[in-house]
């Protein structure tokens, strides 16, 4: 039975914490795991933008032995020529495993019906696992473990924020987000990541005032308008500025880092001389991307 990866949702806490400790070894020794995909070939398919993860997985397939195949969907949209259920069906013929970035979680359940083959989640609307994977390993590398700590996104509730829920709820990691009124994370999938929670003795607070991050280990931003969305910034700008993760949130929260999956808008939603300080975590979580999505690769094409 193949696995993909669509949200992690699905996955157990000893399932999580076991494919972020094969990341560590991966880190650690790559030399043991550079044949693992000989002779797989990984069809990358992007319907959005892409630095790290499109150069992180290609890239990194590459040290695990294997071959990646990028497509981009030049009309921006794979509807436009024909139906994702094809498309995927077509790529399973000759594809050992399909990355997909798409606008639409919907398009990733419909490649995962379609295709004989693990279908992995590159980012779309709701979720973005691969980067969820990666930030909670930069954690675990610089406190030595996830359990009892707590992570504050402040932002836009958005794929990103849905991602660090469900992925720190599995991993034992505290989690405060704090959004603009209007702009919360997705009921249902915060009832996801609280159904988990439960189980795994996670808190997980919501709310619209900075100071609920007080506390917290880390302060985690990502962009206030996520791909696609066409809102013009100066409409959004008064709202969120106030929302800014900057020297004055870090030394109000006491956080000891500061995280943003980037691509970063410098004094927008974070200021520069942060992104630039010794409080920043962007490069490490960046580096971190390619161990992380090696060990989903590793873990989904040898099960
Ligand atoms: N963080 C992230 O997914 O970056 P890209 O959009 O550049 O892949
Ligand atoms: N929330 C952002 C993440 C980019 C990596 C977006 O979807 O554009």
């Amino acid at each position: 039975m193949k696995q993909d990866l669509l949200t992690f949702a699905d996955w157990t806490p000893d399932a999580m914490k076991n494919l972020l400790q094969l990341a560590v070894e991966i880190k650690q020794a790559p030399a043991s795991y550079s044949n693992v995909l000989a002779g797989k070939s990984i069809v990358a398919l992007f319907e959005k933008p892409s630095l790290r993860t499109r150069v992180s997985f290609d890239i990194g397939i590459n040290k695990l032995g294997g071959h990646m195949v990028y497509l981009d969907a030049q009309s921006g949209k794979l509807a436009g020529r024909e139906d994702a259920v094809d498309t995927a069906a077509n790529l399973a013929c000759w594809a050992d495993a399909i990355v997909a970035r798409v606008f639409s979680h919907e398009t990733l359940e419909t490649f995962s019906k379609a295709a004989n083959v693990p279908v992995i989640n590159a980012l779309c609307d709701k979720y973005h696992p691969c980067q969820g994977l990666a930030d909670y390993l930069t954690m675990f590398e610089r406190f030595g473990k996830t359990e009892g700590l707590t992570m504050a996104y402040v932002g836009d509730g958005n794929n990103v924020t849905h991602s660090l829920l469900i992925v720190g709820a599995l991993l034992g990691c505290n989690q405060v987000v704090v959004t603009p009124e209007g702009h919360e994370a997705a009921p249902e999938i915060v009832a996801q990541a609280k159904a988990i929670a439960e189980k795994t003795g996670v808190s997980i607070v919501e709310s619209t005032e900075l100071s609920a991050a007080n506390g917290a280990d880390v302060i985690y931003a990502d962009t206030w308008l996520s791909m696609g969305d066409e809102t013009p910034l100066e409409v959004i700008k008064e709202k969120f500025m106030p929302y800014q993760v900057n020297e004055a949130l870090m030394e109000a929260t006491g956080a000891s880092y500061v995280m943003h999956c980037q691509p970063a808008h410098r004094d927008l939603e974070i200021t520069g001389s942060l992104i630039d300080s010794d409080k920043s975590l962007l490069m490490q979580q960046a580096e971190n991307r390619m161990h992380g999505q090696n060990a989903i690769l590793t873990q989904l094409l040898n099960a």
